[in-house]
């Protein structure tokens, strides 16, 4: 068997559990064929990972699904056993992020066979803090608005060490089925 990871990171928080997954299923001596961003359509890069059996495809949430590097590349994955991961500014339920994952899959063809998904909350830039603030200058009562300020500070510092392991090893457990 051979595996893939292949991810789409715009801030580096995808990249970085990318590469626990990709570090854990060498460890567990899973030969990868290819693992990095997600390749130029038509290239070397995107033949090797499209060679592989099993795609481990890791997406950055971009207003509630995947960004379109990733949906096109996931449209590829005819036939492929996949597994999908991600990072979502909004952490604190993982209603939130099976949705966001349910979402993500449907770029899916038909023949691929989804092995399972993990997501893990990924911290947010300074600006995104900035504009809520200045929202909240405007509507100092607004509870939505605190209550992004809190999520941004949750956020901060994830995905830690707890997070890329849990997600890698919910990778590892997928594929071991
Ligand atoms: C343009 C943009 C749109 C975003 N949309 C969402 C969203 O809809 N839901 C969410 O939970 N987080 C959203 N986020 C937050 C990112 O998904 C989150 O910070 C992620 O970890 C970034 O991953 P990266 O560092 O791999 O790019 C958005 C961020 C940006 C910049």
């Amino acid at each position: 068997m051979n595996a893939a990871v292949v991810y789409s990171s715009a801030s580096g928080n995808t990249e970085r559990v990318a590469k626990a997954v990709a570090d854990k299923l060498a460890d567990q001596g899973v030969s990868l064929a290819y693992r990095g961003s997600v390749p130029q359509a038509d290239s070397a890069e995107e033949a090797e990972a499209l060679s592989a059996d099993v795609v481990f495809a890791g997406f950055w949430t971009d207003k509630g699904t995947c960004a379109e590097d990733m949906a096109a590349f996931l449209a590829k994955l005819e036939g492929k056993r996949v597994f999908l991961f991600g990072t979502a500014g909004f952490g604190g339920s993982e209603q939130y992020f099976e949705q966001i994952a349910a979402r993500v899959s449907q770029n899916l063809p038909a023949t691929a066979k989804l092995l399972g998904s993990a997501m893990c909350q990924g911290q947010m830039g300074p600006g995104v803090k900035a504009r809520y603030e200045a929202m909240l200058a405007q509507d100092p009562s607004n509870a939505r608005i605190k209550a992004m300020i809190e999520n941004f500070e949750q956020a901060l510092g994830h995905p830690d060490e707890d997070d890329c392991e849990r997600v890698a090893s919910a990778a590892v457990a997928a594929l071991r089925g």
